[in-house]
């Protein structure tokens, strides 16, 4: 096959050159992007009287039918043809004739496949936004039902305070509410046109750039042809932001993981969340959420894959930069996969509801609540903390439990404390009492899930 670079070659390509420098294994994901924008350069190209009427009309139903065949898996891609840029080009000319010849007037690959991965990448942008929709929404739907579960709130990993469930599934909720944002923020970043940039430096001919930018849905052209060929700073901020969504999901994913043990015993996963042991007939497994822990490495990897490439490479295009769309359909799969299948286990996982409460008011978890009982008897907080560490003090010593003291031995620590104290150390009267603003008590976190109805 005739390369279309073949002019001033008179010695064929490597096979293993051609093997090696191919990109069309893995970018042939960008056919529809590829022909979408092709559509719109030849119409422009016709408006600006560079092509004729009916050449761009030929181009555009050449490319529909090329569209169509690869669709229905017909369509032969050829590795000696490189990329699936130079792919559907050499095909549209077979089909054609000379006015597929026309269509890479004022273009270059360069341009054409910056804007091949921002016009997927704002497809998948918005795929991606979808899915954590989705998934706040199931958090928040399980946040509701369990408005009156009372579960430890820990730091360290120690019980620290008793707070509801509900508060702690918003925890999530909120964290991938600023996902949502960053990956809405990128977009306008994204939503650039590069087309018309052509190798580096623009072109003689009169191009109308505004114009395919408002035929493909950009805001505006890109502003310098130099650092259009040569940015893939979109790609790296998908990236970036996809790297933090995972890491969110990797903290959820592992406390599921955690609670599902024997040791926490707070949820079980259903079955077909799950999976079982070759060995041990026992087991069943938290397999989804340690892969979703998992693939949060990949990801990783993938935008420090992409920042390496980058890195220190001169202007304008280098074919290293070929290597981006790697990372970067990886992680578009894994993160997408990852939202969906975490939306998928959570409505069929269940609650210990018993357990958590009863874990709840274990290990003097309403310590804080006694110290700010003192404060409001007049005590200065840290007074008040001290007088209480020596209460759990004392209580560890013997093996007893903060509601399990005596009024008389409990004024021997501070006279002021009365037995109107023993009301606060109810974990349900300490998660109630918590009603500052963002705080566990179920009059602050109804709000917030009346706040998220809304917004969701
Ligand atoms: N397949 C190439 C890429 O993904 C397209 C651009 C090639 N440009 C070039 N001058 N060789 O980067």
């Amino acid at each position: 096959m005739k390369k279309p670079w073949s002019g001033r070659f008179t010695h064929k390509t490597s096979g293993l050159v051609e093997s090696f420098t191919e990109s069309i294994s893995f970018d042939k994901r960008l056919w529809r992007h590829d022909i979408r924008g092709s559509i719109a350069h030849a119409k422009m190209l016709a408006k600006q009287g560079i092509i004729t009427a009916r050449e761009a009309a030929a181009i555009e139903k050449g490319l529909l039918e090329i569209a169509a065949e690869i669709e229905a898996g017909k369509f032969r891609f050829r590795n000696e043809l490189e990329d699936i840029h130079m792919n559907i080009e050499a095909e549209l000319a077979r089909k054609i004739g000379p006015a597929g010849k026309k269509l890479h007037t004022a273009r270059s690959r360069n341009d054409q496949v910056a804007l091949d991965i921002r016009l997927y990448l704002r497809e998948e942008t918005e795929d991606i936004i979808s899915r954590i929709l989705q998934l706040q929404k199931t958090l928040l739907t399980i946040a509701e039902k369990h408005i009156d579960t009372i579960m430890p709130g820990y730091t360290h990993l120690q019980r620290a305070q008793p707070v509801l469930l509900s508060h702690h599934l918003l925890a999530y909720l909120e964290m991938i509410e600023r996902d949502k944002g960053r990956f809405m923020d990128s977009l306008k970043r994204l939503n650039v046109l590069p087309l018309g940039a052509c190798a580096l430096a623009g072109t003689t001919l009169p191009t109308d750039r505004a114009f395919v930018a408002k035929e493909l849905g950009f805001k505006t052209a890109s502003a310098n042809s130099i650092d259009t060929v040569s940015d893939r700073d979109f790609a790296v901020e998908f990236l970036s932001c996809a790297c933090i969504c995972i890491m969110h999901l990797s903290r959820f994913a592992e406390e599921l993981v955690l609670w599902s043990t024997e040791e926490f015993g707070f949820i079980e996963i259903s079955d077909a969340f799950t999976t079982g042991s070759s060995i041990m007939p026992q087991k069943k497994n938290p397999d989804v959420a340690e892969l979703v822990r998992g693939k949060t490495g990949r990801i990783y990897g993938n935008l420090m894959s992409l920042l390496t490439l980058m890195k220190g490479l001169p202007l304008s295009y280098n074919r290293d930069m070929q290597e981006d769309k790697i990372p970067l359909f990886d992680t578009v799969d894994t993160l997408k996969a990852c939202l969906e299948v975490m939306n998928a286990m959570l409505p069929g996982m269940t609650f210990n509801k018993q357990r958590m409460a009863a874990t709840a008011g274990q290990g003097y978890s309403t310590a804080t609540d006694i110290a700010e009982y003192l404060v409001k008897k007049g005590v200065p907080f840290r007074e008040a903390h001290e007088i209480t560490g020596k209460i759990v003090l004392d209580c560890i010593k013997k093996k007893i439990e903060l509601h399990e003291i005596s009024l008389k031995e409990l004024k021997s620590f501070s006279p002021v404390i009365g037995k109107d104290v023993f009301p606060t150390l109810d974990p349900a009267a300490s998660v109630r009492a918590r009603s500052s603003y963002g705080g566990t008590s179920p009059s602050q976190v109804l709000k917030q899930i009346k706040r998220y109805k809304k917004i969701l």
